[in-house]
């Protein structure tokens, strides 16, 4: 009988401080923006370097200048950003098992319909004893991208013999236009 009152409390407690520790709209808000301010500038040094130096001298932006401005975007918002794909090129862009996860969601929602544009997923996610809240927004390939990421006709020689020197890994061509090419993918501590 006495027991109900307290556990009421403790219920009213609880849910106070989940709200208190995640306020997960504003989170998503905050992720989405950090995530959507990103694209745009790598994509203008990329055209840019193109202009230039062709495909081929263009690889140094997205090889050199990409990392940077993740690194960049991390150290201003306090978000640790990187770029993932199910394909990846560069050896770090390995998704773990939430970022698999979610990439293979995106993967079927643009086989059934969906622009790749407009994908995202943000969640609190418990892994190892840590908290954090996780953003994942997907790069969908554009004609653009094709001369270094599509097939084996669209990627010059030129730039495919320096792309093998550099990622003797690499997975990432073979795209078509309207797919995920990868994603952003923000984490951030709770
Ligand atoms: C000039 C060649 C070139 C073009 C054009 C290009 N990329 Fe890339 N892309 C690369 C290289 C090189 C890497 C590896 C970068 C690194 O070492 O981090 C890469 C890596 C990536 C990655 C990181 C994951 C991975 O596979 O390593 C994503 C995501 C990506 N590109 C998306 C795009 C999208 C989307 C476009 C078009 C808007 C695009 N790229 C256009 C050369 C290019």
């Amino acid at each position: 009988m006495s027991t109900r009152p307290l556990t009421l409390l403790f219920l009213l407690m609880l849910a106070g401080s989940v709200i208190a520790g995640d306020d997960e709209p504003a989170l998503l808000a905050e992720a989405r923006s950090v995530a959507t301010a990103v694209p745009p500038k790598l994509l203008s040094v990329l055209q840019q370097e193109i202009a230039r130096g062709g495909f081929e001298g263009a690889i140094a932006a997205c090889r050199d200048f990409a990392p940077r401005l993740a690194a960049q975007a991390s150290a201003d918002s306090g978000w640790h950003l990187r770029r993932v794909s199910l394909k990846n090129r560069n050896p770090r862009a390995v998704p773990d098992a939430w970022e698999r996860e979610v990439l293979e969601d995106f993967d079927r929602r643009v086989t059934a319909g969906e622009p790749a544009a407009g994908l995202e997923r943000g969640a609190v996610v418990e892994a190892d004893g840590r908290r954090e809240y996780r953003y994942l927004k997907a790069l969908p390939t554009q004609e653009l991208c094709l001369a270094c990421h599509g097939s084996a006709e669209q990627v010059s020689p030129a730039v495919r013999s320096r792309l093998d020197e550099l990622y003797p890994d690499d997975q990432a061509t073979g795209y078509v236009s309207g797919q995920v090419r990868g994603a952003v993918a923000l984490r951030r501590a709770l």
